[in-house]
């Protein structure tokens, strides 16, 4: 089936309480487990690029793995593109048929970030293609802040309301305390945060750094109006994993294929497991 808008997904998965999977994909076997995963369990699903995808491998290849294994979906699939900085980035993922965007400017002054999110915004609705921007900054787990750094990092529920108005972005992903990446703890998600947050913005709201995450913390945000989760490193994790494992199962081998299989399956597994976290089995 062809690729679907954000905008056909996330606004009812917020009204019925489930959310997303944004899966990020990195090689077509994570685009395969992705699909696998998502067919197996009826759900909807996002497949998104984010920087470290296209700086590998280039936009156009990755949405075209993509474009390609979606044409035979059997759920609603959506192509996210994650994180891009720029307007430059935006263009070439809307032409290599991104059906969702999102424009971070969380590193700049709050202002210039409404700013830069409303210029995208014109460009990609000119498009038909709806945006996601962030406000707070989600940082990393390698970044090493004070309690007070991490608390002012955090999204307001006023300057989340204020944006949106500003912006006219479609989705919100404001800083609640997760963090990019997997680090020794688990991250505490501020759900009263987001619920003071989800009171002021009826837009479908977005969970960064989902990696890492318990499955009780994601059903509490997605509980709160969280409609889309993110979910990176653990996926790559997994991959990789898969794949070492793959190839000591079978001993010496000059066939990758071993090793891919398992690497992909190790991957679905992850993705299925997350999908049911998010209540999104059989919301296809
Ligand atoms: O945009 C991508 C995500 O926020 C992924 O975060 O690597 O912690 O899963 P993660
Ligand atoms: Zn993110």
């Amino acid at each position: 089936m062809p690729l679907r808008s954000a905008l056909d997904l996330l606004p009812r998965a917020r009204a019925a309480g489930h959310a997303v999977g944004a899966f990020s994909i990195h090689s077509p076997e994570m685009v395969e487990a992705v699909f696998d995963a998502a067919e197996a369990a009826a759900a909807p699903v996002i497949l998104q690029v984010g920087r470290r995808a296209v700086r590998n491998s280039g936009v156009e290849q990755c949405c075209a793995w993509v474009r390609q294994r979606a044409s035979r979906s059997a759920v609603p699939a959506c192509l996210h593109l994650d994180h891009a900085l720029d307007f430059d980035a935006v263009v070439r993922g809307l032409r290599a048929g991104c059906t969702s965007v999102m424009y971070d400017g969380a590193e700049l002054p709050l202002a210039e970030n409404a700013r830069r999110t409303a210029e995208i915004v014109r460009l990609a609705h000119a498009a038909g293609v709806p945006v996601e921007a962030e406000v707070g900054r989600v940082g990393g787990v390698e970044d090493d802040i004070s309690v007070e750094e991490a608390e002012a990092r955090l999204a307001g529920p006023e300057a989340c309301a204020r944006f949106v108005a500003e912006t006219g972005c479609d989705s919100l992903a404001p800083a609640v305390g997760s963090v990019h990446g997997l680090g020794s703890g688990v991250p505490r998600l501020r759900i009263d945060l987001l619920r003071r947050i989800a009171a002021v913005v009826p837009l479908p709201l977005v969970l960064h750094g989902g990696s890492g995450l318990d499955g009780a913390q994601m059903r509490a945000a997605i509980g709160a109006g969280v409609a889309k989760v993110n979910i990176d490193t653990e996926l790559r994790r997994a991959f990789v994993a898969g794949l070492r494992e793959g190839l000591e199962a079978h001993g010496p081998t000059d066939d990758p294929a071993l090793a891919l299989a398992a690497g992909t399956a190790a991957v679905r597994a992850q993705v299925a497991a997350r999908i049911a976290d998010f209540g999104a089995a059989g919301q296809a």
